[in-house]
């Protein structure tokens, strides 16, 4: 099925989109086995490396997300054409017919992946002008990092309003490798100037490289194309230079932090459940996590079963880059940790403003101390329902997590950023016995 303009390629349920409320029943048991998606943070970035191959790519178990829409809005309005079969994207590449005037701003203001685009065309084209990114409000989230290493593949690269403005230099108007240290361990950096330097003269050396699993499916999609690539996932990744890439068929990895987030449904809730497909050692620090607080969890192949037990305990976590504990799980780990015994020490140390969900769980009767980032949990499995809203994706989700282990019946707003990054999360709750409605006007309930 061709798409090739943006209307015909919205293929989320558009009543879906505009209905603003969950409303979730809680104290309901689970059980059974939940799917998981497509990993949305490689779809994304494997989506923008598609802009280097010369070929049409292929992607399969491509998650039906808000976030993935906007990434194909953006990439049509390049002159791309899509093909969109469900979950299988091909993205043909060979008619890129981009001026830097034709980037809309509003999409990528809404979508801080849009800022992936930046290495591909500028190493396809030689010059782009793109607007700032967007995404989630969990920090300042600077770009210095991206821009500092395009510039030492030999870009001239400026921020002029809110336009990142790149341009090569060099007469053979390519990039050319370098020696890049990171002053920090930046996903979203690691990625870019991996795929900007696939396409350099000579070879580029990235150290203190981030070893998230997404930086590896990336590498892997992009070898596949003819990169040549080694060490992702290690903090030290060499990529020798080839001329061009090819197009290739790629499936997108499973969703990691989907797959911790239904773990947490299950703590939560003290249900059973079995969740699959997981690449098991992408969730090692979580499944340790969990397992410390009192959670049963086998691993067989790609499926992992997990039985709480129902007198969990506290349990300390800090975020950090992989592989520890990840700062996408620390609001869905923090909503468990308020209904268990005992009292827990969460810190958060990737991201400057990702407490705000504290709120909204202390509404609902959690006792919890803020200082600085860190945060006390004093746990205690009587939260009451009540009307709570999120201020980005994954706190979204924890509020739902904390709604199901809550008396009575709670409302959740700001489902325009759940919708960004899980593919069908009420839904799948509901089909392990949650009690989950999705509406269109403020739902009439008491909360008991
Ligand atoms: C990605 C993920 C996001 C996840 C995060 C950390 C995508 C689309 N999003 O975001 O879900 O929460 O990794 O695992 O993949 N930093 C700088 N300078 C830079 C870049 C980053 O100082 O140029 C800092 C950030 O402010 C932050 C830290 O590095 O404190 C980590 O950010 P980064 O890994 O870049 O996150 P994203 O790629 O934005």
């Amino acid at each position: 099925m061709p798409i090739n303009n943006t209307e015909k390629q919205l293929t989320l349920n558009q009543d879906h989109l505009s209905s603003k409320y969950l409303q979730v029943l809680g104290s309901q048991g689970l059980s059974g086995h939940i799917r998981v998606s497509g990993a949305k943070n490689s779809a994304l970035v494997l989506m923008a490396a598609a802009l280097l191959a010369d070929r049409s790519v292929c992607l399969s178990n491509v998650p039906l997300l808000a976030d993935v829409e906007a990434m194909s809005k953006l990439l049509v309005s390049m002159g791309i054409e899509l093909r969109r079969n469900k979950n299988q994207l091909e993205i043909i590449t060979s008619s890129i017919n981009l001026s830097p005037k034709d980037l809309s701003c509003e999409v990528f203001h809404s979508l801080r992946a849009s800022f992936f685009c930046i290495g591909p065309l500028l190493a396809r084209l030689g010059e782009v002008k793109i607007p700032l990114p967007g995404g989630c409000k969990i920090g300042t989230r600077p770009i210095d990092e991206h821009i500092q290493g395009l510039r030492a593949l030999g870009a001239r690269v400026e921020i002029e309003n809110d336009y990142v403005v790149a341009k090569l230099i060099s007469p053979q108007k390519r990039l050319t490798g370098a020696q890049i240290r990171f002053n920090c361990k930046s996903v979203g950096a690691t990625e870019t100037i991996l795929m900007a330097a696939t396409l350099a003269k000579g070879m580029t050396i990235l150290e203190n490289a981030a070893q998230e699993p997404e930086i590896q499916d990336l590498a892997t999609m992009l070898n596949k194309m003819g990169a040549k690539i080694k060490g992702a996932g290690t903090s030290r990744i060499t990529i020798e230079g080839v001329d061009r890439l090819n197009g290739c068929s790629y499936m997108v990895m499973p969703d990691r932090i989907e797959a911790g987030t239904f773990l947490i449904a299950s703590a939560i809730t003290r249900s059973p459940l079995t969740i699959s497909p997981v690449i098991p050692e992408h969730l090692d620090t979580v499944i340790l996590k969990l397992q410390e607080c009192g959670c049963l969890i086998e691993c067989s192949g790609d499926t992992l079963s997990i039985i709480p037990r129902k007198n969990l305990q506290a349990v300390d976590i800090t975020t950090s880059p992989f592989p520890g504990f990840p700062t996408d799980l620390q609001a869905p780990f923090m909503a468990l940790m308020a209904t268990v015994k005992g009292t827990s020490k969460i810190e958060e140390t990737v991201f400057e403003n990702r407490m705000q969900h504290i709120g909204e769980f202390q509404r609902m009767g959690a006792k919890i101390l803020l200082e600085g980032n860190t945060a006390y949990v004093i746990g205690d499995n009587n939260l009451k329902a009540t009307s709570i809203a999120a201020g980005d994706l994954r706190s979204c989700a924890a509020m739902v997590l904390v709604s199901l282990a809550a008396n009575g019946t709670s409302v959740v707003q700001g489902l325009e950023h759940l919708d960004r990054g899980y593919e069908d999360f009420a839904e799948k709750l509901n089909a392990v016995g949650a009690n989950i409605l999705r509406t269109y006007s403020v739902p009439l309930t008491n909360h008991e």
